[in-house]
């Protein structure tokens, strides 16, 4: 007889423009600890993305692909409502640093008083992953630094046509 007859849903949200190996080491981990977790991208057009939320998806459901009970997906609105629509019980979010610590405790306990029994579930990142961020990633390649093994290969391959800054002779 399984010892947990329920199953568990958890949602990774985030604005993953463009997702790095640091979530995807969280995504992997999380595979490992909920029997579905769905990773989704937020719609919000005030953050100015460089990627559309298509090409977003795209990149994730590719990076994904080596994990069967993990799937992509995206939403709109209160991420509280997305949960209840998708029967998640949990939130999953990686926390690199102190300094992530104190938004991150305003939205887990935002959501938990939006929508109770909803738990936020943090992973430390990887300690070969903490500095990793994908605004600085953007940054680093738009001004011709090398960010090999920060990103997957696609999404290094798609920075490198949107931001690579033009060689001049
Ligand atoms: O990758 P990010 O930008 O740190 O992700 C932030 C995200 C998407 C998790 C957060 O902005 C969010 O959940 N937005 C949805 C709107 C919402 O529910 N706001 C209240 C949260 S307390």
């Amino acid at each position: 007889m399984s010892l947990r007859e329920s199953r568990v849903s958890a949602i990774y949200p985030g604005s993953f423009d463009p997702i790095t190996n640091g979530h995807l080491d969280v995504i992997e981990r999380g595979s490992r600890l909920f029997d579905r977790l769905i990773v989704s991208v937020l719609h919000n057009e005030s953050k100015s993305p460089l990627f559309s939320v298509a090409d977003r998806v795209a990149m994730l459901q590719e990076a994904v692909a080596p994990f069967p009970n993990v799937e992509v997906d995206s939403f709109h609105g209160l991420l509280a409502d997305y949960a209840l629509k998708r029967e998640a019980t949990v939130i999953l979010r990686g926390i690199r640093a102190i300094s992530d610590y104190e938004n991150e405790l305003q939205m887990a306990l935002m959501n938990r008083r939006l929508q109770p029994g909803l738990e936020t579930v943090f992973l430390l990142a990887g300690e070969a992953f903490s500095f990793i961020s994908s605004r600085l990633v953007k940054e680093v390649i738009s001004l011709g630094g090398n960010i090999a093994g920060l990103v997957p290969p696609i999404v290094e391959e798609r920075l490198r046509i949107r931001l690579r800054p033009t060689q001049t002779t």
